[in-house]
């Protein structure tokens, strides 16, 4: 299975709006299983396809992993869309494979009503509660070019960007 590297911010791939999927063919799902395997490898929970560069409406995750980077339950998730969202919100301490080592906390819809194709592209509607609701609205943000620090203020945004741009060069300077 192929790792990709993951695109830190700040990039101009990350601020773009994805396209949508037009065919879940084997080429489709090679991808959904490569992208898998690059958030299991970075002990991520989610990963959308921008992360890695490619510039469609899919993303992965897994919210009932064990410590060790064991697998519980992955989910592929293509062309998703928030039909339903509830009014009563859950804040989460967010972090992203993207900004790593930087946290806030981010206030979303508690419960949220997803439509989206599987991995064999049949349509599908899942009802998230919890960490599984927040982690969706995360990645499901990432195909619209939407990052967790977008909802912070200009200050704290603008903090954790120079923080990632110093970042960027150090790893590049390796
Ligand atoms: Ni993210």
């Amino acid at each position: 299975m192929k790792k990709y590297d993951i695109v830190l911010a700040p990039d101009p791939i990350l601020k773009t709006k994805c396209d949508p999927i037009e065919r879940i063919d084997d080429e489709m799902r090679v991808l959904m299983d490569d992208m898998l395997h690059t958030m299991y490898d970075a002990e991520g929970i989610g990963l959308a396809a921008p992360q890695i560069a490619i510039n469609k409406r899919l993303l992965v995750l897994d919210v009932d992993q064990g410590k060790d980077g064991e697998r519980g339950k992955p989910m592929v998730f293509a062309n998703p869309e928030i039909v339903w969202s509830s009014e009563e919100p859950n804040i989460y301490n967010e972090g992203c494979l993207s900004i790593p080592t930087h946290y806030a906390e981010i206030e979303r819809p508690k419960i949220v009503r997803v439509r989206y194709l599987d991995y064999d592209g049949k349509q599908q509607e899942i009802e998230a509660d919890g960490l599984l609701a927040t982690c969706l609205q995360h990645e499901i943000d990432h195909l619209d070019g939407i990052l967790f620090i977008d909802y912070l203020s200009n200050l704290k945004r603008n903090i954790i960007i120079k923080k990632m741009k110093k970042m960027k060069k150090n790893v590049q300077a390796l």
